[in-house]
């Protein structure tokens, strides 16, 4: 299938690892101008030289951290006019016991998962409604519909921005600039390792990926019956990048191998 974006200018915030890569990765495919940021330098320039090499199209890699308006300002500065943004940005880790959640940790949801991402859309949609065209894809979390008492760092301020996402969107659509969100389930990426030690502290558990992932599928049932890779959501994202989703707008669309159990 022709995504219809080649030479369209591509930013994928979030994107040496994980999701994010995957997802720039197919926008690469595509045949894009990529920009991918990330806060560590090293992963991120040498992502953006494998992609670059791999599909024979200029990768410019920005250090920047999308969570800090200092971050944020860099971003906009290297690359002040993309026509497709995906945002994808790491969540504080998992909390222990909820009651030992305090407003400090709170505060750093908030900016991480629900400000940052608010703070880059906000600046990037007038520029889209200039161009009349753009997309936005956020990869969120499916805790965002589906609270997991370990997950209040991720999920409740993930829920703020679907809601978020879901009225501007609207207000967007006329010009041609397209808002979605996928929440992802389970996923081994590169953030899931690093996300095994606080797993295993907030159950108890010894930090190895044996015992975290047989305690986690014991405890969360996948319909699929695997952990997914990050390409299982990235052609999803790449096809609400393109033209194709002209009619999708303000969506929530759960990967998660059918582990959210709802009818929508
Ligand atoms: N993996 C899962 O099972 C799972 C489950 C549910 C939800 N999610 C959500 O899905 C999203 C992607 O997860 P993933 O597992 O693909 O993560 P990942 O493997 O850690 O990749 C995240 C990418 O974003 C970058 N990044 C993170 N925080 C950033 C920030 N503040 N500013 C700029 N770049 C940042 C990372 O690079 P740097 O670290 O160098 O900045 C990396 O390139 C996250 O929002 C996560 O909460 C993941």
């Amino acid at each position: 299938m022709d995504l219809q974006i080649k030479g369209k200018k591509a930013l994928m915030a979030g994107g040496s690892a994980g999701m994010g890569r995957a997802t720039a990765e197919r926008l690469a495919e595509a045949g894009v101008e990529l920009y991918i940021s990330a806060r560590r330098e090293a992963r991120l320039k040498q992502a953006a030289q494998e992609i670059s090499e791999r599909y024979h199209i200029a990768v410019t890699p920005i250090v920047a951290d999308s969570s800090t308006e200092s971050g944020r300002e860099a971003l906009f500065a290297a690359c002040p006019d993309p026509d497709i943004l995906g945002i994808t940005i790491k969540p504080p880790a998992p909390n222990g016991d909820f009651l030992k959640v305090t407003p400090e940790m709170w505060r750093d949801s908030i900016e991480t998962t629900l400000l940052g991402p608010i703070e880059i859309m906000r600046h990037y949609i007038p520029v889209m409604k200039d161009k009349g065209w753009g997309r936005i894809v956020n990869i969120a979390t499916f805790s965002a519909k589906n609270p997991m008492i370990w997950r209040l760092m991720s999920g409740p301020a993930r829920s703020a921005l679907i809601n978020y996402t879901a009225s501007v969107s609207r207000e967007v659509a006329r010009f041609g600039v397209n808002i979605n969100n996928l929440l992802p389930g389970m996923f081994q990426t590169e953030g899931m390792s690093e996300s095994l030690e606080p797993y295993a502290d907030a159950f108890g558990l010894e930090p190895n990926e044996e015992v975290v992932f047989t305690h986690f599928l014991e405890n969360n049932k996948i319909p699929a019956g695997f952990l997914a890779e990050a390409d299982d959501l990235a052609p999803m994202a790449a096809l609400l990048c393109s033209p194709l989703s002209r009619f999708i707008v303000g969506q929530n669309i759960v990967i998660d191998g059918g582990q959210h159990h709802s009818l929508f």
